[in-house]
């Protein structure tokens, strides 16, 4: 299975200030981890990567979002009241001047990020800071703002695919492949139209009970759409256990009561045949697609069952997330880690950004994980971020 940084070569290729963009903060996220994490523990001077959740609004119920899924609580009155406190474009860009110096790259997501209503003011202003853009989103308003999207050069954008359209729709609501799908195309048209290579263009995948034998066809239809990678996200479950467990963590070492890990105990990893899973997914990776195909986390082949069939065992170890990213909440509060906001940092509306990333909170958050066994909390065992970020245990 290729991983993520296997775009990068290819990327240089193509577009080496791009690639040196991204170079930057992956050496950001390994120097935190080497010196400010290994030398000082607490404060951190690296930052690589901000995530920005714009809004708490969406226009799709998909089953195994923990936001607004199955046992998601961003639904009906209480997103409806969340969503009052959606900042204001004029917060998020004395943000981005506080960011100039740094230049990380920003994922924007959501929530539906084209339901932001100064979604396209705040990207041209973050390009226009020299922050490397991408969106991750449904895709469903897509086809209408493709020529846009392309004549601002607009880095990059993930769009959320989960099987072929039957598959997907089951997922992520009737409809949402084939307006996805427009999305794409006219994106692809547009950049053919207007002669640009911006945005990069990538699907991104989480596999469930759901959609795992229905993988290889979403790769084979891909192969349409003018891609340039296709991630395979192995998805984020918890179960009962491990939220008691981590709940307990919190509360005495850090104070803190929390409520969004169990959104993700889902049952969607249940069933899932790790070998036959392994199968489909060698099919795809040796698919020639035309564009580069990455498993998040890339797992030896025994591990897969693993993965799923037993939560609790830890594949990647020491988060460094704390040390080289944030997320910025679409009220303003930062946290370190986007999918569980619960520890809240500090709020954008009060305090300035950096004074929050090295505060008394965050400081605490960070000696308490490093003196976690692995370096990580109870929780973190299938974190997304630490997917991404972590050190591959040994064997897996
Ligand atoms: C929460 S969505 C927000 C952006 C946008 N609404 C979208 O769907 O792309 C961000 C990403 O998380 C993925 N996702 C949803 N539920 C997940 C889960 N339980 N585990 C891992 N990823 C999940 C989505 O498919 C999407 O790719
Ligand atoms: S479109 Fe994104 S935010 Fe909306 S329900 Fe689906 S995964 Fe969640
Ligand atoms: S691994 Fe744990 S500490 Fe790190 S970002 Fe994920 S939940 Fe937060």
């Amino acid at each position: 299975m290729k991983t993520n940084i296997s775009v990068v070569p290819r990327l240089a290729r193509r577009d080496p200030r791009l690639a040196a963009r991204l170079l930057r903060a992956f050496v950001a996220q390994k120097k935190s981890m080497l010196v400010d994490r290994a030398l000082y523990g607490g404060p951190s001077r690296e930052l690589g990567l901000m995530y920005f959740r714009l809004t708490p609004l969406c226009n799709l119920r998909c089953v195994m979002c923990g936001q607004r899924g199955d046992k998601g609580v961003l639904k009906g009155a209480f997103a409806a009241a969340e969503a009052k406190k959606v900042l204001p474009l004029e917060a998020y860009k004395k943000l981005v001047d506080q960011l100039r110096r740094k230049k990380p790259v920003v994922y924007l997501w959501g929530g539906e990020p084209f339901l932001y209503p100064d979604l396209f003011p705040l990207v041209d202003y973050m390009m226009e800071a020299g922050l490397t853009v991408a969106v991750n989103t449904n895709g469903t308003q897509l086809a209408a703002r493709a020529e846009e999207i392309v004549k601002n050069k607009w880095h990059a954008v993930f769009v959320s695919l989960d099987g072929f359209e039957e598959t997907n729709d089951r997922i992520r609501g009737e409809g949402s492949y084939r307006r996805a799908v427009e999305g794409l195309l006219a994106v692809k048209r547009e950049k053919e139209r207007q002669g640009s290579r911006f945005p990069y263009m990538g699907i991104v995948t989480t596999v469930n009970n759901l959609n795992y034998h229905d993988l290889y066809r979403l790769a084979d239809a891909a192969r349409e759409f003018g891609l340039d990678w296709h991630i395979f996200n192995l998805g984020t479950y918890s179960n009962a256990a491990i939220v008691e467990r981590h709940r307990a963590f919190m509360k005495e070492r850090l104070d803190t009561d929390i409520s969004c890990l169990e959104a993700y105990d889902t049952g969607y990893n249940e069933g899932i045949d790790g070998r036959e899973l392994h199968g489909i997914l060698e099919r795809v990776h040796a698919m020639d697609a035309g564009h580069p195909i990455i498993t998040v986390p890339a797992l030896e082949p025994d591990k897969i069952d693993v993965y799923y069939g037993s939560l609790e065992t830890p594949v990647r170890r020491t988060c460094s997330v704390p040390w080289s990213q944030a997320n910025i909440d679409y009220n303003g509060n930062v946290h370190f880690c986007a999918d569980y906001p619960d520890y809240v940092l500090g709020n954008i509306l009060e305090t300035p950004f950096f004074e929050i990333f090295n505060g008394e909170k965050a400081i605490r958050f960070r000696r308490e994980l490093k003196a976690c066994p692995d370096g990580n909390f109870p929780g973190c065992v299938r974190c997304y971020q630490n997917m991404l970020c972590g050190k591959r245990l040994r064997g897996f």
